[in-house]
């Protein structure tokens, strides 16, 4: 592994996307940059125009205004050269029901011009890892949703692209295969593969992205790794447990500020959840002659950031009188 390794050079850029049908804007100036290798989740609600991003910046519709750059092309200029170094699995897949998993896997390698014999390693190869090879001879018409994401996938696949449009890969899916796709697409990932990822499900995106745009009334309203997206938002806390309750009331007296339980002898207290407040809060204790017997920093989780974001709803957080 490298350690030292230079700036990645971008695989998607788009600068200034815009998207009207008819008088309905869509994408209203969008702006990202996508690093070689990395997954980038686009983020945003039913409707929000995730697919029609995808869409566009796969070759399948055309933008009415910006920059865009995908694998080092210009997607006016070449939309050829980006079709060959991408691959998109759509919400709605591209595997047909009526043959078997093998044979949608070999129409692929047709498609794809490897020859009958390469056709047959590469389908059975990928047939493999994606755990579909007791299904490979069956119609995929009888395969569980999870199945048929996973075909879709691999099918994908087929053409060894570098850059990978996922447009709601696990929406519908129970959580063992939902599972099973994030699996799979760190795999890819840590192969090199570039990953432009669309979700409803902000667990998905802190789970896999390494960088989140939140899409909002055509504009991207926020974009960052989890983390930074979580701190935009207040309503962090440090929640102190003891198993002494004498010990939990002289820490009460000293910490006023606390939100007490007293059935689970817990403090909660508002806190950003820095090296400074917490090692105040530890003073404090220390002062004070108490010691909790748990100490964990709770940050507000993705859902608290897309509320606050997009206006969806207030927040529930304490008001926040810093300890200091
Ligand atoms: N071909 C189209 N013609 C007219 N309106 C469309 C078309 N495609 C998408 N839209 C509208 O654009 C908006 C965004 O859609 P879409 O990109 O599918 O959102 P998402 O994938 O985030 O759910 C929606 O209001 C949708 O109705
Ligand atoms: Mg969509």
């Amino acid at each position: 592994m490298h350690c030292d390794t230079p700036a990645r050079s971008a695989a998607i850029v788009a600068d200034g996307l815009r998207k009207s049908y008819g008088d309905k804007v869509v994408l209203d100036g969008v702006d990202l940059s996508v690093p070689e290798g990395t997954i980038f989740s686009l983020l945003g609600p039913n409707g929000a125009g995730k697919t029609t991003a995808v869409k566009i910046l796969s070759t399948l519709v055309t933008a009415d205004a910006g920059d865009l750059r995908v694998g080092g092309h210009d997607l006016a200029t070449d939309p050829q050269a980006v079709r060959a170094a991408i691959g998109v699995t759509g919400q709605f897949s591209a595997v047909d029901g009526l043959i078997t998993g093998e044979e949608n896997m070999l129409l692929m390698a047709d498609l794809h011009h490897l020859s009958r014999r390469e056709g047959r390693r590469v389908a059975a190869e990928l047939l493999e890892r994606f755990d579909l090879t007791e299904a490979a001879k069956k119609p995929a018409s009888t395969y569980s949703g999870g199945m048929k994401r996973r075909l879709d996938l691999a099918m994908t696949l087929v053409g060894a692209p570098r850059i990978i449009f996922l447009d709601e890969p696990t929406t519908g899916l129970d959580p063992r295969s939902r599972h099973s796709m994030w699996q799979i697409i760190r795999e890819l990932v840590s192969g090199g593969v570039t990953v432009f990822l669309t979700t409803q499900y902000l667990e998905e995106a802190d789970e896999l992205a390494h960088r989140i745009a939140v899409l909002h009334d055509g504009r991207i309203a926020a974009e960052g790794t989890a983390d930074e997206l979580k701190r935009l938002v207040p309503g962090g806390h440090v929640r102190l447990r003891f198993t002494d309750p004498a010990g939990y009331r002289s820490a009460a007296d000293a910490l006023r500020e606390a939100a007490r339980d007293d059935e689970a002898l817990a403090l909660r207290i508002p806190s950003g959840g820095s090296q400074r407040e917490l090692r105040s809060l530890l003073d404090r204790l220390d002062s004070a002659g108490v010691e909790a017997d748990e100490l964990t920093v709770h940050t507000p989780d993705l859902d608290d950031v897309f509320f606050a974001l997009t206006g969806g709803a207030a927040v529930p957080h304490q008001p926040t009188e810093a300890a200091r």
